[in-house]
């Protein structure tokens, strides 16, 4: 979490700091501060709140600068306040560092710092990285930084300013990301690519362990043992269009409509992984975090439906990355993430490959962690996300995973040329679908959606693939809305849940399975009968409420056929606009929910 940018060149450095830290701000909106090069010295401006906040300060001051560092906070030691947001400054006011990750033996430095007479104003783990550099700053930045990161443990990315040196700025990194944009009127380092998007698309992806020294007019760049590195730079594809809201209120609701378009470009561009032989396996783990997570939910179906495959699991990164798992060189990791950054994701790839499983990732941001540790990647072609809530990565993500097991299914012999074919052109069918989905029912989701703000708690049923739908839909709804939501499998409501359902709690359900319909119905006549209202979503709900015991309670919002299999690509869709349209008539910040943030990468 947290974001953090700085540049050195010929512009006015304040303006441009500012204008990246606001492409960063959905990675942390705690608090967000600048440092920047005045004549008397390095100038540190930090406040609480929003980057706005921040934005109303700077514009009553007048201040000249051609290089500084900025960042913006996701708190996690240190309530959000003043002092505790980033710039940090040791105690001398000799270095200034921006920080993103957690230094974990922060409390032992400190401690060791404080006897010898250190001073720290700030209850923050990163306060110590700008102490420990002045502590050992002689003047070499090389040597400190050296020194600085032999004893921090944890993850960081910084950004850090000396004194004495006004004409550059260094970084070095460990386990978060950073890159370093270089442009024709000087040099950016940035947590992610969108915040220099505006200036240049030309990029070096820093390695861990790696020290890049940023001038005006060059970047120098170090590894540990001082020995200058030849880094190749890399040319990013993603427009600057695509990192602006355009003419949208949110970036989630741009970003939802933009799904047609981003599943074509992904189906179009997936190449299935030729020279991974499916054969040679005997055990398939998917593993990843929140949607990415549901997304794998979904795919078990669809691998267990297309592959057959003796044994399919998914594992909460989290819980994977601890649990020992049962796993070996015949096992193959499916890891899911839109960032590629994901700290317990990372540790679950981590713990895979030292049990000698073979990684399969599937990413969205190019030459992240995750993309260039697995063994095999393959990028979904969502284009920068900018809403902390997923959608259009999400929904690339599935259509990759549809994409892997029809490959996996051929391959194995489970599914024939004609089978294969037929899936292939169901897949390649979806973009449309969706196009008709997002131009026929965005008003009707709209309308119901604006009759829920009041609801206290909204429950999400489905069965089977369904079921991982309703995952979805639930997280989505309660991290935008705020509203309490749980999503179950439809036969389970019974088991204890159903003594939540008063007058009026709305249940969606979820039926796209002919099959289960029947099923589905039966739970929605139960929670009916006990007072809910239902909303019933996908391509069953054409069918009518005939068995509902009671019609005014149950309506129903029809999605187009599709393979069951491949349902989930349209019933997201339109979960999410119910979703952004609850959350946009109770008047939230859909983009940047409060606690949350993009990329999560602490544990
Ligand atoms: C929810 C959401 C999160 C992410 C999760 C994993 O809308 O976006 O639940 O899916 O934090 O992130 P990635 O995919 O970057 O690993």
């Amino acid at each position: 979490m947290c974001g953090i940018i700085g540049y050195i060149g010929s512009e006015s450095a304040v303006p441009v700091i500012v204008a990246g830290l606001r492409k960063l701000e959905y990675r942390g909106y705690d608090s967000a501060g600048i440092a920047v090069y005045e004549q008397d010295g390095i100038k540190v401006i930090k406040r609480k709140g929003r980057l706005a906040e921040l934005e109303r300060h700077l514009s009553e001051m007048t201040i000249k600068c051609s290089s500084g560092i900025g960042h913006t906070r996701w708190a996690t030691h240190g309530e959000p306040s003043d002092v505790n947001s980033h710039p940090h400054m040791g105690s001398s006011n000799k270095v200034a560092v921006v920080h993103n990750g957690i230094i974990e033996n922060y409390k032992q430095l400190k401690e060791r710092l404080e006897k010898k007479g250190v001073d720290f104003a700030s209850q923050t783990d990163s306060e110590v990285i700008a102490q420990l550099c002045e502590y050992y700053y002689n003047g070499d930045v090389l040597e400190t930084l050296i020194k600085v990161s032999e004893r921090l443990e944890g993850s960081y990315a910084l950004g850090i300013m000396f004194h004495d040196k006004p004409d550059m700025f260094a970084a070095v990194k460990k386990d978060n990301p950073l890159i370093i944009g270089v442009s024709e009127h000087g040099n950016f380092i940035a947590s992610d690519v969108p915040a220099v998007l505006n200036h240049t698309n030309k990029v070096y992806y820093l390695n861990d362990k790696e020290i890049a020294v940023l001038y005006k007019e060059r970047v120098e760049f170090f590894n540990f043992d001082r020995e200058r590195l030849d880094k190749s730079v890399e040319t990013v594809t993603w427009s600057m269009d695509s990192a602006e809201k355009g003419g949208y209120p949110h970036f989630m609701l741009k970003e939802i409509m933009e799904q047609p378009k981003v599943l074509r470009e992904t189906i179009a561009s997936v190449k299935a992984v030729d020279n991974l032989d499916i054969s040679c396996y005997n055990k398939i783990v998917i593993t990843a975090c929140g949607s990415a997570y549901n997304a794998g939910v979904a795919a078990k179906y669809v691998f267990e439906s297309l592959c057959r495959f003796p044994s399919i699991e998914v594992e909460l990164a989290s819980e994977f990355r601890y649990k020992d798992a049962v796993i070996d060189e015949k096992t193959l990791v499916i890891l899911i993430s839109q960032s590629g950054e994901t700290a317990d994701t990372i540790a679950a790839m981590r713990e895979a490959k030292s049990k000698n499983a073979v990684t399969l990732a599937v990413v969205n941001v190019v030459g992240s962690a995750i993309a260039k540790e697995a063994d095999y990647c393959i990028y979904t072609a969502a284009g920068p996300e900018i809403a902390v809530a997923t959608t259009k990565a999400f929904s690339a993500q599935l259509v990759v995973l549809y994409t892997i097991a029809v490959a996996f299914g051929t391959k194995l012999g489970k599914l024939s040329d004609v089978e294969s074919k037929l899936l292939t052109e169901e897949i390649v069918a979806l973009p449309e679908k969706v196009a008709a989905i997002l131009d026929d029912l965005e008003y009707e989701l709209q309308k119901y959606a604006s009759t829920c703000i009041g609801c206290k708690s909204i429950f999400f049923i489905g069965r089977n693939i369904d079921y991982a739908i309703a995952l979805e839909g639930s997280l989505k709804l309660k991290e935008i809305s705020y509203i309490h939501s749980e999503a179950y499998a439809g036969g389970e409501l019974k088991h204890g849940t159903i003594s939540l359902i008063e007058d009026n709690t709305l249940v969606v359900a979820i039926s796209n399975s002919e099959r289960l319909y029947g099923k589905i119905m039966s739970n929605a006549e139960q929670v009916i009968s006990r007072g809910a209202k239902v909303l019933l979503i996908g391509s069953c709900a054409g069918q009518g409420g005939d068995n509902a015991q009671d019609s005014d309670k149950l309506s129903s919002i029809a999605l187009p056929e599709c393979n069951p299999l491949f349902s989930p690509s349209l019933s997201v869709i339109a979960l999410q606009l119910f979703s952004y349209y609850v959350a946009a008539n109770k008047g939230l910040d859909i983009d940047k929910p409060r606690n949350l943030a993009k990329s999560v990468t602490v544990e």
